[in-house]
């Protein structure tokens, strides 16, 4: 059984209070928060007012998934909004190894993303310093993407590396997830499963989250 982290970003901005009290009530186990500066992913989405409503709107753990440039210079503002894990991507952070020492320092867990294209030996290095390892199954920018099945490899190898190395170190996959692929992706070694559309596209949302959680 993985957990469910459904990604606001498909929700209805005009709604969101329903959409919130929606997976309050669901067994859903995060909410999946995706800021976008418009140039690290050609989208713009949030920032840190957006965050504090969500944190006013749930007890559930708030998982960022920060889609930006120099995301230093942001990660303390959207801890005070209230993210309880900070996923930064690999490819937008020169010196990564203190940002996430940032994250850890700021009482927040501190996860690292890959593009699809980003190789995960690249995260040989940093793996003891990350509590989290975010592979993007679909170019990160926006939700409803079709699936990139390469990811399922990624996540294998990169399961077996962490527990070779007896980590503690979760694996999010993000980008595409569907109810037809999500058990080989638990299979492969997924911890985590966002899903945008699955979730929020679906005639019954919290009926959609339970049988995600019965994988
Ligand atoms: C994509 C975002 C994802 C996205 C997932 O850049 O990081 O979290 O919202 O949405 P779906 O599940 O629809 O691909
Ligand atoms: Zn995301």
């Amino acid at each position: 059984m993985a957990l469910i982290a459904p990604s606001l970003l498909s929700a209805n901005f005009l709604n969101l209070e329903a959409d919130c009290r929606m997976l309050n009530e669901s067994s859903a186990d995060w909410y999946h928060l995706d800021v976008m500066d418009g140039r690290f992913v050609p989208n713009i989405s949030f920032g840190p007012m957006l965050v504090e409503f969500f944190r006013k709107a749930t007890t559930k753990y708030c998982d960022l998934h920060l889609m930006i440039e120099e995301p230093e210079s942001y990660v303390e503002a959207f801890r005070k909004a209230g993210a309880d894990g900070i996923t930064v991507h690999l490819e937008a952070s020169t010196h990564l190894h203190r940002t996430l020492q940032q994250i850890r320092a700021l009482g927040a867990k501190a996860g690292v993303a890959i593009n699809p294209h980003t190789p995960i030996e690249s995260l040989t290095d940093i793996l003891p310093e990350t509590d989290l390892v975010c592979i993007m199954s679909v170019n990160p920018g926006f939700g409803g993407q079709k699936f990139i099945p390469h990811t399922l490899d990624k996540v294998r190898q990169l399961r077996s590396r962490i527990d070779q190395l007896k980590l503690s170190t979760l694996i999010e996959v993000d980008g595409g997830v569907t109810l037809e692929n999500a058990p080989a992706l638990i299979e492969a070694g997924a911890h985590v499963l966002v899903a945008g559309n699955t979730v929020f596209k679906s005639a019954y949302p919290k009926a959609t989250i339970a049988t995600l959680k019965t994988f």
